[in-house]
């Protein structure tokens, strides 16, 4: 068999493994292809040591692997310099950071902060941590009823006080794709930064950070192929020049007295003691996975796989589908009359598929939509055809085996 995309699935060691069962949960956590898997194993078992403090081979090989794996992501998301690359722990570590750095140097009390009500919980709670710090109020954009930003209501949400705006570019419940570019454009006639919580959409499609013109951008290792426990933190430099650091210790320092210290240059500033060098080797391979498919055919693929798994759901009879947004990814969230999502999940994982239930991270989302708990699906490229419609088939046949 040729090697295609159609049959990326063959990369994946978990996959190739377990052929009767359905990995059907990407939006929660990607499966690792070998070459992440083995890129890992040979951090470990060829040069693991600490990175910039050693004075040897091994520690020369470490530092040169980092900072590779740097510059492999910059230019993944076309930042103009690994400077503007912050290694962190994943999406949640990056909010947090750029949440209490933001607000310790630009909110006053009193400020705004615009978030909308989409949000999963890591691209809101660090806001109301800080905002609750600070004095700060926070302003949320609605959803209309196709599930999309209701960009009407923005309108009357700017004031005098708006400093910043933080919105996810990729509902993880709705799968609603966000015009972030106009908003964006739309944040800095006012004066107001924007931070965009890309964890969705990295792995799923082409992000151009310069293109976007967003001050602050963050995702993680583990959505796109990569290890768990590495994060990216990209921002515009002159912003990174003027944010406080937000954890104190080893290699983020320049000079240090007992009275006081001096910071490290930029992205050391904000990279506190010993990284998870193996995780950023891991991602550095991950990135080098996906451009070896290219970002246009992975997009390409998964709006294929996609159209089937929403077309389907939205043709079966009982079941509800959240979200009708045109422009959406791989993500479809749904309900089943009369059976708690849970069970409904249970019942899918007894006959091999693996679905997310609940309320996504994003409680006051699933409050909004009337549906606390529902079941997830989320694609990736390397799921086939024959997985979805079996999904659909199951599902469809459901009712009489479920009670
Ligand atoms: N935010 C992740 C998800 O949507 C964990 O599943």
């Amino acid at each position: 068999m040729n090697r295609t995309i159609e049959n990326a699935y063959r990369d994946f060691p978990i996959l190739t493994g377990n052929p009767d069962y359905s990995y059907l949960d990407n939006a929660a956590t990607t499966q690792k292809p070998a070459s992440v898997l083995e890129a890992i194993q040979e951090y470990y078992s060829g040069y693991n040591a600490n990175v910039y403090r050693a004075i040897h081979r091994w520690g020369e090989e470490a530092t040169r692997a980092y900072e590779e794996s740097r510059t492999k992501t910059a230019a993944f998301i076309n930042a103009p310099s690994t400077r503007q690359i912050l290694f962190t722990s994943g999406t949640t570590d990056s909010i947090n950071l750029a949440a209490s750095s933001f607000c310790r140097r630009f909110i006053s009390p009193g400020d705004e902060i615009i978030l909308t009500e989409m949000e999963h919980h890591s691209n809101l709670v660090p806001w109301q941590i800080q905002a609750e710090h600070h004095g700060a109020v926070l302003r949320f954009i609605p959803i209309t009823e196709t599930g999309e930003l209701d960009l009407e209501v923005l309108e009357t949400l700017w004031s005098e006080k708006t400093r910043l705006l933080a919105l996810t570019q990729m509902s993880n419940v709705l799968g609603t794709v966000n015009p972030v570019k106009e908003i964006t454009a739309e944040a800095h006639a006012r004066g107001v930064k924007v931070l965009v919580d890309a964890a969705q959409s990295v792995p799923h499609m082409r992000v151009d950070v310069q293109d976007l013109d967003c001050d602050l951008l963050a995702f993680s290792g583990h959505k796109m192929y990569g290890p768990t426990g590495i994060g990216v933190l990209y921002g515009k430099e002159e912003l990174l020049q003027e944010l406080p650091p937000y954890r104190g210790g080893g290699e983020m320092i320049r000079t240090v007295t007992l009275e006081g210290s001096e910071w490290n240059e930029l992205p050391h500033k904000f990279e506190a003691g010993t990284p998870n060098i193996a995780g950023a080797v891991g991602l550095g391979a991950a990135i080098d996975y996906l451009n070896g498919w290219g970002m246009e055919a992975v997009e390409k693929r998964e709006a294929a796989l996609t159209a089937l798994l929403v077309e389907g759901i939205r043709g079966l009879k009982g079941y509800t589908l959240y979200g009708r947004a045109p422009e959406r990814g791989g993500i479809a969230a749904f309900c089943r009359e009369g059976s708690h999502s849970h069970d409904l999940c249970s019942y899918l994982d007894s006959k091999g598929f693996a679905l997310r239930a609940g309320h996504h991270c994003a409680h006051p989302l699933a409050s909004k939509l009337g549906a606390l708990s529902t079941v997830r699906a989320s694609v990736s490229f390397c799921n086939r055809e024959e997985e979805i419609i079996h999904l659909l088939e199951t599902l469809e046949t459901a009712g009489s085996e479920l009670f």
